[in-house]
């Protein structure tokens, strides 16, 4: 290689924070900016501030930055085609194009293709027709699960235990239009049960390299009660996710999806995440995204020994195949300290301490600079992970952590990873 490359980040959140660190790592980049970015990276990444989906600003910016090499973090971008504008720009980019981020962008168009081509999830019909929907719960199996088509802040989905509950949803997204047009088409799907996982995988189209496991935790409170958040925190590797499941993925669900893909004529270049639900009768597909998974990335690019930047360009230049994608062999957990009250209303503005020597390992994702203090702006605030030889100290290492960051109204689960140790004392 010549020069160093300059590299933009769209997003800016605690993934994308994640993604900076690991790339700051790399002898070949010069300067990281970050679109957003938020007040909490501005050590890591130089914040440009705007709007992640305003596509023409972003191609603007990397133009008159002379910006070398762009990395699409979330979904909105992605579906609303940044990487397409920045290629044809000449700005090669990390994250699949439009055509192929409609495997998020639209529940419908997943589930058609993993019918179409054999790759197991969860039964389902689509409805476009309100009284169709209304008339089909009448006589579905309960529990059921109702998805809104489109993207919907991951708040798309509705798990039902009555008929009842199940028709009010319907009629919150397809008369209500809670989603806006993301609830135009909705699915309404069989309840799968089983141990969740999630598996990033990088993918140039042709090779898929799937990243260490790791499993989310996404309801509010400690027990899995509360309500359904963007993830309280995560740990890796996923215990549940064994060598021989692993290859049963690879099988019947990793290499199908993605010559599925070339099949529709989408190659899907990027991360491909698979949200899997492990059930009594194998492996199923809960849900795919385009994407880095957030909070997932926090505990899974820590772990990753392989130089991030030369893997995200061999997969621009599908050069994936010759590439080596090693993680190290050991554990991590990040736990998400958020707002008191968030999913729901929370309080923001109050001034963060976090310690020097803790800063390295804490990946911010709602903070803002305010006359040279750090202040909480959003729900999620930030995530301390720690890794470790052991999964239990990897726990405690991110307790750690937490206990020595402070803010007002911080708030989050004691119980991070004690549902992965008691997988792994089974
Ligand atoms: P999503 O927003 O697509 O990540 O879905 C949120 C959560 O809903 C998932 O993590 C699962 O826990 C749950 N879920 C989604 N689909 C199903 C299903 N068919 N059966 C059971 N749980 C589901
Ligand atoms: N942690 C789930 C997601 O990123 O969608």
């Amino acid at each position: 290689m010549g020069d160093r490359m300059k590299v933009l980040v769209i997003g800016g959140g605690g993934r994308e924070h994640a993604i900076i660190k690991k790339l700051k790592e790399s002898k070949e980049i010069s300067k990281i900016y970050a679109f957003p970015g938020n007040g909490g990276m501005a050590n890591d990444a130089e914040c440009v501030g705007g709007d992640a989906k305003d596509i023409a600003a972003i191609v603007a910016f990397a133009k008159e930055n002379k910006i070398d090499y762009a990395v699409v973090a979330p979904d909105d971008p992605l579906v609303l085609g940044a990487v397409d504008a920045l290629e044809a720009e000449g700005v090669p980019c990390f994250g699949p194009r439009a055509n192929a981020a409609i495997i998020e962008g639209s529940k419908v168009f997943s589930k058609n293709l993993m019918k179409k081509y054999g790759i197991p999830t969860a039964e389902y019909e689509v409805f476009s027709d309100m009284e169709k929907a209304l008339e089909y719960l009448d006589t579905a199996p309960i529990p059921t699960v109702i998805k809104a088509d489109g993207l919907a802040l991951g708040k798309g989905v509705i798990i039902a235990n009555t008929r009842e509950e199940a028709k009010i949803a319907v009629r919150e997204m397809m008369q209500d239009k809670k989603f806006g047009k993301s609830g135009d088409n909705i699915v309404i799907e069989e309840f799968l049960t089983g141990p969740e996982v999630s598996v990033l995988s990088f993918t140039d189209g042709k090779t898929v390299k799937p990243m260490v496991s790791s499993m989310d935790h996404k309801r509010a409170l400690d027990n899995d009660m509360g309500l359904n958040t963007g993830g309280m925190g995560t740990v890796a590797p996923n215990p549940y996710y064994t060598d021989a499941v692993a290859a049963e993925c690879m099988e019947k669900i990793f290499l199908p999806t993605v010559n599925a893909m070339n099949a529709e004529g989408r190659t899907f270049k990027g991360c491909l995440y698979f949200g899997l639900m492990l059930t009594p009768k194998g492996p199923k597909v809960i849900e795919y995204n385009c994407r880095f998974g957030d909070p997932e990335t926090q505990v899974v690019l820590p772990l990753l020994e392989s130089d991030l930047f030369t893997v995200m360009r061999a997969v621009t230049e599908e050069k994936l195949a010759e590439t080596e994608v090693k993680f190290k062999d050991a554990h991590a957990c990040c736990v998400i300290m958020a707002s008191k009250g968030y999913p729901e209303k929370y309080d923001k503005g109050f001034e963060m301490t976090i310690p020097a020597d803790v800063a390295d390992n804490v990946y911010v994702a709602g903070a803002k600079l305010a006359d040279g203090k750090l202040l909480t702006n959003g729900g999620r605030v930030l995530g301390a992970t720690a890794v470790d030889s052991t999964l239990a100290s990897a726990i405690e290492g991110a307790y750690a952590l937490v206990s020595r960051i402070g803010f007002e109204n911080a708030f989050y689960r004691r119980d991070i990873g004690a549902r992965a140790m008691k997988a792994m004392e089974e």
